[in-house]
């Protein structure tokens, strides 16, 4: 499985932020924002990662992120020139993802709790799986709307009269046919390739599978100033109330197994004192002390 991060847009709803930094680059709490997503890429298991931005926006990924072999992953660059939706990441990528199946993530999208993700991954073998999560406000997202059996009937993007409270989150998983649905897709009245439809496509076919986020999963989308915010002070909640970090590559990567507690101490000490080195620097001294007990 390949994984997509979507990084691209303007921004256009955190100016003057994005003056400054591209939206996925904004801090939430201690860390910036892609940080989140690609954990959630790297605790599901993917180790080969696309990301793509803007021309303008793509080197200060690339100098954040560099190469992952420092996470034990892989992680390539592609230009989104103009915003033209987010299938049209298909269309970018589609020799990255070859003949494999891909997970797409947007970058502004924030993931909290269980391990719904890890087992959709490693379960995942044809057709589409997304995801409803029951919000407030639906009419800022895709919609999904199930029948009395829970099975989803109809996908509709920002609907100005939802037909239930279920959004789709901006994460997605998709075998190889999404390359080709993405390249026969139209764009719609905004002038966008829409995800909504490529889901619609996989829903025709009967091969759409939508998984109900339950409670106790957070789903948070950072896209406004309003919404930024809150899910910087969620994160600081967890964070200190728990001693645990949430959206760090480097812990998920020694977790998923992709770094040995050797080779995560190395990367330790390259970091500079702070309070996010002596974190993991927590971490390991836990490990090497259960590992003591063995
Ligand atoms: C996009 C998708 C929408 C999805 C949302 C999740 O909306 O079009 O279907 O529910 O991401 O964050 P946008 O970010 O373009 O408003």
């Amino acid at each position: 499985m390949k994984g997509i991060i979507l990084a691209g847009g303007a921004g256009s709803r955190l100016y003057p932020l994005t003056q400054v930094a591209s939206k996925q680059l904004q801090p939430v709490y201690d860390k910036p924002m892609v940080y989140y997503p690609l954990s959630t890429l790297i605790e599901g298991g993917v180790r080969e990662i696309c990301l793509i931005s803007t021309p303008h926006d793509l080197p200060r990924f690339r100098s954040l992120l560099g190469d992952g072999k420092r996470w034990g992953i892989s992680i390539e660059y592609f230009e989104q020139a103009r915003p033209e939706g987010i299938a049209q990441a298909f269309r970018i990528a589609a020799g990255f993802i070859g003949a494999d199946s891909v997970t797409l993530i947007l970058g502004d999208n924030i993931f909290y709790g269980g391990d719904t993700f890890q087992r959709a991954f490693t379960g995942f073998s044809t057709g589409s799986t997304i995801f409803g999560y029951q919000v407030t406000d639906p009419e800022r997202y895709g919609v999904v709307e199930f029948d009395a059996a829970g099975k989803a009937i109809s996908i509709e993007e920002k609907p100005e009269r939802p037909r239930s409270n279920y959004a789709v989150p901006g994460l997605y998983l998709y075998d190889n046919e999404v390359v080709a649905i993405a390249a026969a897709l139209k764009p719609s009245a905004r002038g966008e390739l829409e995800i909504t439809d490529v889901n619609l496509e996989y829903l025709r076919r009967g091969q759409l599978h939508v998984h109900r986020l339950g409670r106790g999963f957070a789903w948070l989308d950072a896209g406004t100033s309003s919404s930024l915010h809150d899910a910087s002070a969620y994160v600081q909640t967890i964070e200190k109330r728990q001693g645990v970090k949430v959206g760090c590559p480097e812990e998920a990567a020694y977790r998923r197994g992709f770094l040995s507690l050797a080779q995560l101490e190395a990367l330790v000490t390259t970091l500079p004192k702070c309070e996010y080195r002596d974190y993991l620097a927590g971490v390991i001294q836990e490990d090497r002390r259960l590992e003591g007990m063995r």
